[in-house]
This record gives C-alpha cells, sequence and structure tokens, in this order.
C-alpha cells in the first residue's frame, strides 16, 4: 500500500468499467432494496429497480422476491407498493400468485406445448438483516448473514425506529463516494470542521473483517454519543452508528460519471422531534460538504492534468481493501 499508485482515472470514467462493475459485483451482493416493516401484513408487496433489474418483494407467508417482469411481454406486473391477493400484468392481464406462480393467461388459445408452471415469474435470493430485506441478483450467492456477523457483534439495533429516507444525485462516479466513506477520516478535519469537533479523529480506528471495512472513532456530543462506528459492506452499502442514531447509506451508479446516495434515518424511540429535526439537519450539512466534495473529484479525474495518486497508508486502508477487492472481481469476470 505504501508503494501503490491508486487506481487510474479511467476507472471512474469508462462506461465498460461500470458495466463490468455490475455484472461482477454489484449484482452479485446484497443489497437492501426495502424495509420489513413495509411488508407486516399478508399480501404486502414493495416493488423498485435495482439497476435495471426490476424487483417485487411479496409476503405470502414468509417473503419472496422476484423479477417484476411479466413472462409474456415483459411489461412490469406489479407498480409501487400496496396490498393485493394476486399480482396482474396491466399489458395483457397474466396474473401471478404472491408466491410468483402464474395464475392465469387469459385467452392465450391454442398456444403450442406450453407449460404454465413453467412461466412463473423468476425468483431472486432474499435474505433478512436488521430491519431491511436484501436481494441478490446473483446465481447461488453466498449468504448475507455471515458477512454481517461482525458488525452485528458490535454494535445493537435496539430501540431504533425508521423516521424518513432522503435522496442526493450526485455527479460523480459510485467509487468516488464510496473512496471518500473509506478514507479513514482523512477528509473529515479538513472538509467537515463542524463534525470534526466533535469526534476524537486521533482514536479513529479501521479494522477489516471479511467483506467488512469498520471504522470506529470516540465522539463528544448529545448528536453523536461517545462512539461512531462507520461500518462499509463492500461493495456499496454503509452504516453509520452513533449515539440514539443509526443512518445507512446506500450508493448506487446512474451512470458512469453520476450516483445516487439513498440515506435512511433511524432514531432511538426515546428521541424528540426537536432533536430529530437538528440531527437530520447535520446532517444534511455533511452530505452537502460530502457531495461538494466528489463532485470537484470527478471534475479532477476528467482532467489530463490526473491520472493516479497515492495512498495514505496509514489512514486509507479501507480504501485499499475497496479498490483491492474489486479489482480481484474485475479480473475474475462475473463467474457463474
Ligand atoms: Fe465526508
Amino acid at each position: 500500500m505504501a508503494a501503490s499508485p491508486t487506481p487510474p482515472s479511467s476507472w471512474y470514467l469508462r462506461p465498460d468499467i461500470l458495466q463490468r462493475e455490475k455484472e461482477s459485483v454489484l449484482l452479485r451482493s446484497w443489497q437492501p432494496v426495502c424495509r420489513v416493516e413495509q411488508l407486516a401484513e399478508q399480501g404486502a408487496f414493495v416493488s423498485g429497480s435495482f439497476l435495471d433489474q426490476p424487483w417485487v418483494v411479496t409476503r405470502d407467508g414468509s417473503l419472496r422476491a422476484f423479477y417484476n417482469v411479466c413472462r409474456h411481454h415483459a411489461a412490469l406486473v406489479a407498480q409501487g407498493e400496496g396490498c393485493a391477493a394476486k399480482l396482474t400484468c396491466p399489458y395483457h392481464g397474466w396474473t401471478y400468485d404472491l408466491d410468483g406462480r402464474l395464475r392465469s393467461a387469459p385467452r392465450l388459445g391454442a398456444v403450442k406445448e406450453f407449460q404454465r408452471e413453467l412461466y412463473g415469474l423468476r425468483p431472486i435470493a432474499l435474505e433478512v438483516w436488521g430491519p431491511w430485506v436484501w436481494l441478490n441478483f446473483g446465481p447461488e450467492p453466498a449468504p448475507l448473514l455471515t458477512q454481517l456477523e461482525p458488525l452485528a457483534g458490535r454494535v445493537s439495533l435496539d430501540g431504533l425506529r425508521y423516521v424518513c429516507t432522503r435522496s442526493y444525485d450526485i455527479e460523480c462516479n459510485w467509487k468516488v463516494y464510496v473512496d471518500n466513506y473509506l478514507d479513514g477520516g482523512y477528509h473529515v478535519e479538513v472538509a467537515h470542521q463542524a463534525l470534526a469537533a466533535q469526534l476524537d479523529l486521533d482514536a479513529y480506528k479501521t479494522s477489516l473483517e471479511g467483506s467488512l471495512v469498520l471504522q470506529e472513532c470516540g465522539a463528544a456530543s448529545e448528536r453523536l454519543g461517545d462512539r461512531a462506528v462507520y461500518a462499509w459492506l463492500y461493495p456499496n452499502w454503509m452504516f453509520n452508528r452513533y449515539g440514539p442514531i443509526l443512518d445507512i447509506n446506500w450508493v448506487i451508479p446512474l451512470g458512469p460519471e453520476r450516483c445516487q446516495t439513498v440515506f435512511e434515518y433511524f432514531f432511538d424511540s426515546s428521541c424528540s422531534q426537536e432533536f430529530i429535526e437538528t440531527s437530520l439537519a447535520a446532517s444534511h450539512q455533511v452530505q452537502l460538504e460530502d457531495v461538494e466534495i466528489c463532485e470537484s473529484v470527478q471534475k479532477g479525474l476528467r482532467s489530463q492534468g490526473y491520472d493516479v495518486g497515492r495512498y495514505a497508508p496509514s489512514l486509507e486502508i479501507g480504501e485499499y481493501s475497496f479498490h483491492h477487492w474489486l479489482a480481484r472481481d474485475l479480473a475474475q469476470g462475473p463467474q457463474t
């Protein structure tokens, strides 16, 4: 690491690299697409899309996930979220049970060798950890739970309640945002002065556990409590636990030079509305500072005046690990 350059600018610019990242990494890793509480009732469903893969999660006794694509002519079957006894495609009325089976294909007539049982919605791997429903769009994924175990041992999720979701569209490659998160607090003192005043940055500690990078730091404020844990699950999920707060950043590429970060906020149920609003405003401020930095980096990456940089070895171990894991997976390609 002390001798290594950082990845070349082309990593953060080229559409073909993003395509490889999608196929080899992002669609083969666990993604927290919605919350379990959205699917509490029998018949509940939630739909969405991740990297052009429309999904729907249903509650049919247990939770199930499917590609939200009609097996007839590919229209999206479910819209938004709600509660239903069955899912009916709005195009030609093909109807699916909540367990994905094709129940009826109206007026199909004398189509040859049609076996209805072969035309159910295609399933997607699903797991539950914490308050989230996680999907993995790859074949035979490794269990999520084992990946997150080291985190579960360090933090408590007891007493937290979901408050809100905020999204930010950022003009930068998704990895620029992840790099910024994984710099071991290097940028905090310079770019987040109000936040830095509440953290003990000298005691910032980074450790690696499997697919997790854990960054921990002492803190001293009402909002941050006495300790902050910033955990990142390879490749694109961040979990920030401090004081009575949990916030999540889910980073989603929108293009080679655009991404979205989806923030979900959870607060201890004892928190007052005033505290929640003050905390959300402080978090928004930190986010605006990060957006400005990330967009600045993206502009610099396009410049002829930059190709590769250097790591700060005592700080940027998380970032270095991210780049190594990603390079390894891109070299292997999408194994089936
Ligand atoms: Fe930051």
